[in-house]
């Protein structure tokens, strides 16, 4: 009997993979299974049981991890609906972005559900996971946070909006960041960096930013902002720009836009 299942293998559900074996030490209570075999050859190379029978997968486990996109989980589990298995037996943790509670509980005939928003950096256990319990007792949370400890920092939220704005903030934020770091990165190499120098120049800034941003809790980030800006100096005047091009406001859309996507999917999939 394997333990616990990833149904879909992708990028976010290999994180989380990490995680689990990184603190648990072991991969050989995983099954993973997703429509290509070969795809999830990494995750036979680490241990774990692999196959293309989503139902074997969640027959052989106690804990299903749903990791597939959106579009794809109402026929994947509408599927398992049909073979008649007993989610009651078993602990379900969904990533699925725009998935409520009262969607998963109709399709799965059980409320023992856990929804969580983790984010990519979480391969390092430098990220940072949303999560949101439905009907569950006390010993599934104390195993949902066992299991997912290794992937960085947890955070419990009672209202399930919550994860909808972790989803934003946190789970696709860092693709914002990483346009923000190819933009300088850009901007470098057309001032006459070698590519190699600009990332290395990008990357310890973002690194040594946000260790400050860490370190300094005793400071507001404005203060840390104002540290580096002196009136009149070439950050000052390089803020003024951002200012000029509503950076808060294009900031403030992004997230509404992708807060929406969320909220389109809710509406689809309820
Ligand atoms: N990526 C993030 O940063 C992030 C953050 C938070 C939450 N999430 C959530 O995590 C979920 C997965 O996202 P992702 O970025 O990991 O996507 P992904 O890399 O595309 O992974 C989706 C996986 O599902 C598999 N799949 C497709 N059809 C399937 C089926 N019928 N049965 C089983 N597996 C199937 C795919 O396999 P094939 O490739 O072989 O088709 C693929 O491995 C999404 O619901 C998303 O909302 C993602």
């Amino acid at each position: 009997m394997s333990k616990i299942a990833f149904i879909g293998g992708g990028n976010m559900s290999s994180c989380i993979f990490d995680g689990i074996i990184k603190t648990r030490g072991f991969s050989d209570e995983i099954i993973v299974s997703g429509p290509h075999l070969e795809k999830l050859e990494k995750f036979a190379a680490k241990k774990a049981t692999i196959t293309t029978s989503n139902l074997e997968a969640c027959q052989k486990s106690e804990v299903i991890f749903l990791g597939v996109k959106p579009q794809m989980l109402t026929s994947v589990l509408e599927e398992l609906a049909s073979a008649k298995l007993d989610f009651s037996n078993r602990l379900v943790i969904s990533m699925v972005a725009g998935f409520r509670f009262s969607a998963l509980e109709r399709l799965l005939s059980s409320s023992r559900i856990v929804r969580i928003m983790p984010n990519t950096p979480s391969k390092l256990g430098l990220g940072v996971t949303g999560i949101c319990f439905g009907n569950v007792s006390e010993d599934d949370k104390t195993l949902t946070h066992d299991l997912l400890k290794g992937l960085g920092t947890l955070i419990d939220f009672k209202e399930e909006e919550s994860i909808n704005v972790i989803g934003a903030v946190g789970g696709s934020a860092p693709a914002f960041l990483y346009r923000f770091l190819e933009a300088l990165i850009a901007e470098s190499v057309k001032l006459g960096m070698s590519e190699d120098q600009a990332r290395k120049v990008i990357e310890q800034m973002a690194l040594g930013t946000a260790s400050m941003v860490i370190a300094c809790q005793d400071q507001k980030l404005s203060e840390l902002r104002e540290a580096v800006t002196s009136k009149g100096g070439t950050t000052f005047e390089g803020l003024k720009v951002m200012s000029e091009y509503k950076f808060e406001e294009m900031m403030a859309k992004t997230i509404e836009a992708s807060m929406n996507r969320t909220h389109e999917f809710e509406r689809m999939f309820k």
